[in-house]
Formats: C-alpha cells, sequence, structure tokens
C-alpha cells in the first residue's frame, strides 16, 4: 500500500521540512503554514496540505504578459505604470511584447505635418530601452520581442537610403535584445508559445483580424496592431475549439492622432493588456485586462492606478 505523505514525512525529518518549503513557496509564507512548521497542527492537517500542494501542482501554470502596440515614445504613462504594478503584484514568468512597442515617428514617411515628427531618433530610443529596463525589472525569466510593422518602418526607410545599413536596423540590433536576455520574432514571423502563434499582424485591420488570424493558422492566435481588444472561442467540424485575442494597446492619443479620428480612436481602440494561464500541454487560457477609469483587475485583484498600489 503506498504510504501517505505524512508517513513518508514522519519517516525522514528532512522530508517534512522540505515539503514546508514546498508548500511556502506554492502558498506563501501564510500564518497557517506557520503553524504547521511549529508544530501546532495535527498530521490530518499535514495531509491535506500535502492533498492540496499535489492538486496545485497539477494545475500549475506559467504565468505570460503580453505587451500590446506602445508607440513608445507616445505612449500613455499613465497606463504603463498601471500594467507594471499589475504585473510587479502577478509575476508573470513570460513577458511577449505584441510588436509596435517603438512607434519610430521620427523617420515615417506618411503623414506630413504630423506633429510626432518633431521627435528625434534619440529620444524615441531612450524611450524604448527605459521601458525595456522596466520590463526586465519584473524578473520574468522568458522574455520575447515581436517586432511590428512600426519596428520595420525604421528598416524600410532608412535601410533603403542606405542599403548597408539594413541588416543593423532590427529591433534585436538595436535594442540589444540578445545581451537582455530576450528572444526577437521579426516582423512577419510567427512564435509559437505552448499551442499559441504569436505574430504583430497578417496584413489585416479591425476588430475582427484576430478572429481571422485564428481561421489562418487553423488554431489559437495572439495578434497586435489593430488596437482594439477581443477574444473569441471558434470551433470546427472536428471539435476543436481555437482562442484568439487582440489586447488593445498602450498608445496615447498622440499615437494614434496620424491615423485616426479621435472620436474613432476613442470608440475602436482600447487601452489595455492581455494575460496568460499556459499549461504543461502547451494550452494557454487568455485574458483580456481593459484599464477602465484608471483601474484594472488580473486574476481577481483590482489594481489602481490613482495610488499605484493593489486596490482594498
Ligand atoms: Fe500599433
Ligand atoms: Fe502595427
Amino acid at each position: 500500500m503506498r504510504k501517505s505523505m505524512a508517513e513518508e514525512m514522519r519517516e525522514k525529518d528532512a522530508d517534512r521540512a522540505a515539503f514546508l518549503k514546498r508548500y511556502e513557496s506554492v502558498y506563501g509564507k501564510d500564518a497557517t503554514a506557520k503553524e504547521v512548521a511549529r508544530g501546532k497542527r495535527g498530521e490530518a492537517a499535514l495531509e491535506n496540505y500535502a492533498a492540496e500542494l499535489i492538486a496545485a501542482r497539477a494545475t500549475r501554470t506559467s504565468r505570460i504578459l503580453f505587451v500590446p502596440d506602445t508607440h513608445r515614445p507616445l505612449h500613455d504613462e499613465r497606463a504603463w505604470q498601471l500594467m507594471l504594478s499589475a504585473a510587479r503584484g502577478w509575476k508573470p514568468d513570460t513577458i511577449v511584447i505584441l510588436g509596435d512597442f517603438a512607434d519610430f515617428a521620427s523617420v515615417s514617411s506618411h503623414a506630413k505635418g504630423d506633429p510626432r515628427k518633431r521627435l528625434d531618433m534619440e529620444q524615441e530610443l531612450a524611450s524604448v530601452l527605459v521601458g525595456l529596463d522596466e520590463l526586465d525589472a519584473l524578473g520574468a525569466t522568458k522574455r520575447v520581442y515581436c517586432s511590428g510593422n512600426h519596428e520595420h518602418r525604421l528598416r524600410r526607410t532608412l535601410g533603403d537610403k542606405v542599403p548597408e545599413l539594413y541588416h543593423s536596423l532590427t529591433a534585436a540590433k538595436m535594442f540589444k535584445l540578445a545581451e537582455r536576455g530576450w528572444e526577437h520574432s521579426e516582423y512577419g514571423e510567427t512564435y509559437r508559445l505552448g499551442k499559441l502563434n504569436i505574430t504583430h499582424d497578417l496584413g489585416e485591420a479591425g476588430q475582427y483580424a484576430h478572429m481571422r488570424a485564428a481561421a489562418t493558422f487553423g488554431g489559437c492566435a495572439v495578434i497586435g496592431h489593430v488596437h482594439s481588444m477581443g477574444l473569441s472561442v471558434v470551433g470546427n467540424v472536428k471539435g476543436e475549439r481555437h482562442v484568439s485575442a487582440s489586447f488593445g494597446w498602450l498608445g496615447s492619443e498622440k499615437a494614434g492622432a496620424a491615423y485616426m479620428t479621435r472620436a474613432k480612436m476613442r470608440r475602436n481602440w482600447t487601452t489595455g493588456f492581455g494575460t496568460g494561464h499556459m499549461e504543461a500541454n502547451g494550452t494557454v487560457h487568455l485574458q483580456a485586462h481593459p484599464i477602465i477609469a484608471n483601474r484594472v483587475m488580473v486574476d481577481g485583484v483590482l489594481y489602481d492606478g490613482s495610488s499605484n498600489r493593489k486596490a482594498a
């Protein structure tokens, strides 16, 4: 007959210590764990905790933070700081940038007279590096930067004029992504994370683009680019379910002014971000987080941007 966890722990004192250590890593050093450690709880209670621990390990998921189009330095700093504060509380294992993290308005060839073009390249680069530093500080072990059409714009505009520069103008080289420990997925490529297909865009816009992306991949998909927020589930005749999502954006209205009227922008685009829980088998459970009145909820915890802390 299989020995119970409590019996095994009784046999070896060290195992009990190891169990308590593992318990604490999963549940935190709460009062109950401390009581167990001090021997104030009986073996039955310990056995329950062991069962909880085993169940928790079986359903333990890896946490993914999706950072949508930020268009730095024309980002929404208040929304950005709220996302960071939520991420500090939620502690992602993986961070994925969905493209257009940099705006590169200074090299834009369209929208003549666009006030954004007063920015210089140095300011833009500095802002991107600050943003990457802030994401690095979250301590995620895996970090992926998917380039968007705005990162590609720099390459296209300057690389066409000075072809020798073409290969130096990738986000990977400019932002020293490898040195920072980031993986890079070039614009137009698809990054696979578990069963998820991630790319900035598939050449389509509009609020249903994420659904069309799932149809194109024949699988689950997350896209950037559209700045709208949507999460859909579509089935097929094989009985499969494909989840697709776009997670809004973190840009300011200044960044959108070149493309859209303010009224249309406010109607179609949503400020926010996304998260996912990935199971060991690669299935990712996605969640969209709109920022509403400077507040956002992640896994049942409300974060309040006005005080920049967890709301009571
Ligand atoms: Fe964008
Ligand atoms: Fe884009």
